[in-house]
């Protein structure tokens, strides 16, 4: 059994959709803070088999430890938590207590009832601002804002965990822009409020749902001026999980991959791909840099390919052309 917290959303459904196709037999974990559960019958559609579902908190002690004594999982994928930047800044013990405290609340009841072997979803973000690119796992850590913290903390706590038990098998896999959806158009990112990130704003702008995407600065020391990012399908993360789960099958101790495509995309870069695949030209108007942005970072996938295998295989095409399908069916 492989337990998957916050299964329910955005690349944690994903992995699940390709776990339940390899038959896999599969328990998600989520509180739908974040998610619906219709997530369970997409998944069935898509897959023709159907996950065990538990709704409850990571952080509430009685329910994970009941859902580790139940399923006894041999692997746990962890995506369960709070991932928007800007709310971490505004609300920072909300950020510790779910991505930090559940951490530890899960890794609790899995060291009394479940397998050893997790792997966690990290970010990009642990890395200390730079200039130097690609980003490499040896690159410096320094993140620069409260969710960046939340990732650093649990990565850094799981791994005094496998230095204090060495029965434990851990992958810390640092993501880099995931965009992007299902190809069956079921599966997708569906951000609740106001979105912040590119794609999805994107897609607002070609809707029509707004007049114009904001292109934040085109003052950057970059190609055509326009930030440049690392964009990776999540289809192809998602991949990297499977590629994880299976590594720590056979590799002991712990394990830190980079997941991203090594190829920085611009802004612009990015609405050209947009239109190249879709046919539409969304509006946009240059607008002042967004603060705290960085001008551009990349990662270097080096590491997965070499130990794991793992590459990601598709385009901003694929990402632009899944993302606008979803959107179109889910929003339109
Ligand atoms: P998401 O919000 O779509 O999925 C997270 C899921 O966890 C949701 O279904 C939500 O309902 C659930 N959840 C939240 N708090 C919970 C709690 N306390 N108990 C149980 N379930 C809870 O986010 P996502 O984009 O799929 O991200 C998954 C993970 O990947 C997160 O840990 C995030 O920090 C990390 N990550 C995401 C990105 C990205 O750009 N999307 C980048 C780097 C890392
Ligand atoms: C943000 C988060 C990061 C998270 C990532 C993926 C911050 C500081 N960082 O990174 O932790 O891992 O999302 O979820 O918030 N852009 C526009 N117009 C828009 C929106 C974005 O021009 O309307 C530009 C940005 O300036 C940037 C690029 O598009 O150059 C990507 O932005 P975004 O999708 O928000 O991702 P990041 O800033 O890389």
């Amino acid at each position: 059994m492989i337990l998957v917290t916050g299964g329910a959303g955005y690349i944690g459904s994903h992995v699940c959709a390709l776990l339940l196709a390899m038959g896999r037999e599969v328990v998600i974990a989520d509180d739908l803070s974040n998610s619906g559960a219709d997530a369970v019958e997409r998944l069935e559609k898509i897959t023709g088999r159907r996950p065990l579902f538990c709704r409850g908190d990571v952080r509430d002690t009685g329910f994970i430890t009941g859902v580790a004594r139940t399923y006894r999982p041999e692997c746990t994928l962890h995506f369960a938590g709070l991932k928007a930047v800007g709310e971490s800044v505004r609300r920072p013990l909300a950020y510790y207590d779910v991505n930090v405290g559940g951490t530890v609340t899960l890794l609790r009841a899995l060291r009394r009832y479940g397998g050893r072997r997790f792997v966690f979803s990290s970010s990009a973000t642990v890395y200390a601002p730079s200039e130097v690119m690609p980003l490499t796992e040896e690159s410096p850590l320094g993140p620069y804002n409260p969710y960046g913290w939340t990732k650093f903390m649990a990565e850094r706590a799981l791994l005094d965990l496998v230095a204090a038990e060495a029965d434990w098998r851990v992958a810390l896999l640092r993501y880099f822009n995931p965009v992007g959806a299902h190809p069956s158009g079921l599966l997708g990112e569906n951000p609740r409020g106001t979105p912040n990130n590119l794609m999805p704003r994107l897609c607002d702008a070609a809707a029509g749902v707004t007049p114009r995407l904001s292109v934040f600065g085109l003052d950057y020391p970059t190609r055509d001026g326009s930030g440049v990012r690392d964009y990776l399908h999540v289809t192809d993360l998602a991949l990297g999980h499977i590629r994880a789960m299976e590594l720590l099958e056979t590799s002991a101790g712990a394990h830190i991959y980079n997941l991203g495509t090594g190829v920085g995309l611009s802004v612009l870069e990015m609405i050209a791909a947009f239109q190249a695949a879709t046919g539409i030209a969304a509006p946009y108007e240059v607008c002042p840099r967004r603060p705290g942005d960085l001008a551009a970072y990349y990662s270097s996938p080096a590491k997965a390919e070499r130990e794991m295998g793992w590459k990601a295989e598709k385009t901003p095409a694929d990402m632009c052309g899944d993302a606008w399908a979803f959107y179109k069916k889910s929003f339109i």
